[in-house]
């Protein structure tokens, strides 16, 4: 039986599938076994994962990384690592990712949040700060689930006129974003100054697993050290070497940005002649605003019907229910988005 076509998830570049991610997994099981057997510090760093936090770091241009075994403990690293450098407030968009707002719970910082993608909000916010203190500002730079873009530009400024440290979660944007897809970073030319930091993924566009953060070596180093990277897992081999063949694999493969921007387009065009307002056009997450939840869910269940996949379902960081988030992906065929243009029209 044919698989029902997805027009959704996170796989922007159809690298989960790779010919290559299979042999990319053995290799790194058959060099240094499955298990990461051992802590960072301890007995589970070996060459590989030394030659994948490199390359993380050449891949992004910043001066130091550390590699992570899961993403969702990005915020958590981060945030522990500058309270011990005397950060003791966070002001953060109000929908930002949930490992952000756990991880800054968890470091034990004052948390604040201004109207979501709303500058002013945050300038306001930030005024309103006992003066003196040391603070971060905190935010996704695509929200997973509406695409929407978080006005980077602004926000950088806003950190540099307060001296505040700047954390990007990049997880919806690298791979997508940018001249040669690096991100919201290259994107937008945000400098690389110290005070930022950004929060990567592998799990999204590259189709792997685990995440990495990138910034100034001082504050890298503490991440390195702490006792969740210590107390936790590292990548295991074979998903640090899917990885590392994986980063290779992006900048060989571009056509694969190009098929997915093409396809974002023909996509596009579908949603614009049945006349639906679609959150944001710029980059893979074409998400559709419906009147109500149940109107969301319903159009949802009609594409079933029809043949193609668009769950819906409530997203934590999200307060918004009358979202169906569909993805645009690399990997559609001219005839999925045949199926996709029918199937829709038969719901209006
Ligand atoms: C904005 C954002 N940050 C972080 C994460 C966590 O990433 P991972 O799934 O790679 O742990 C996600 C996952 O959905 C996300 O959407």
């Amino acid at each position: 039986m044919a698989a029902i076509p997805e027009f959704a998830g996170n796989d922007y570049l159809g690298l989960a599938s790779h010919p290559a991610m299979p042999d990319a997994l053995a290799e790194g099981a058959r060099k240094y076994s499955f298990s990461y057997k051992s802590s960072r510090s301890g007995l589970g760093w070996t060459s590989l994962h030394e030659e994948y936090e490199r390359r993380t770091e050449s891949f992004t241009s910043f001066t130091s990384s550390c590699i992570l075994h899961t993403t969702y403990l990005g915020g958590a690293v981060y945030f522990a690592a500058i309270a011990s450098l005397g950060v003791t407030d966070v002001v953060c968009d109000a929908m930002a990712h949930s490992n952000l707002q756990m991880g800054m719970r968890a470091a034990g910082l004052k948390s604040h949040t201004y109207k979501h993608l709303d500058t002013a909000d945050l300038v306001q916010v930030m005024q309103n700060l006992k003066p003196g203190g040391k603070i971060c500002i905190a935010t996704d730079s695509v929200f997973g689930i509406s695409g929407e873009i978080a006005p980077l530009p602004a926000i950088f400024e806003t950190a540099k006129k307060y001296n505040a440290e700047l954390l990007i979660d990049d997880a919806h944007g690298f791979g997508v974003f940018g001249k040669t897809g690096r991100g919201i970073v290259e994107h937008f030319s945000i400098p690389k100054e110290d005070r930022l930091t950004v929060l990567y993924t592998m799990t999204k566009a590259m189709g792997c697993d685990g995440g990495f953060l990138c910034g100034r070596e001082e504050l890298i180093k503490i991440c390195r050290a702490s006792a969740i990277i210590n107390g936790g897992a590292i990548p295991s081999p074979p998903v640090a070497n899917a990885c590392l063949k994986m980063l290779n694999i992006f900048d060989s493969e571009s056509w694969r940005r190009a098929k997915l921007f093409e396809n974002r387009d023909k996509m596009l065009s579908i949603l614009d002649r049945l006349s639906l307002p679609v959150v944001e056009r710029a980059g893979s997450i074409l998400c559709i605003a419906f009147k109500d939840a149940d109107e969301a869910k319903k159009v949802s269940l009609k594409l079933l019907e029809s043949g193609i996949r668009v769950p819906y379902f409530k997203y934590a960081s999200e307060p918004r229910d009358n979202l169906l988030r569909i993805a645009a992906r690399a990997v559609y065929s001219d005839s999925d988005l045949a199926l996709l243009r029918t199937a829709l029209s038969s719901c209006f």
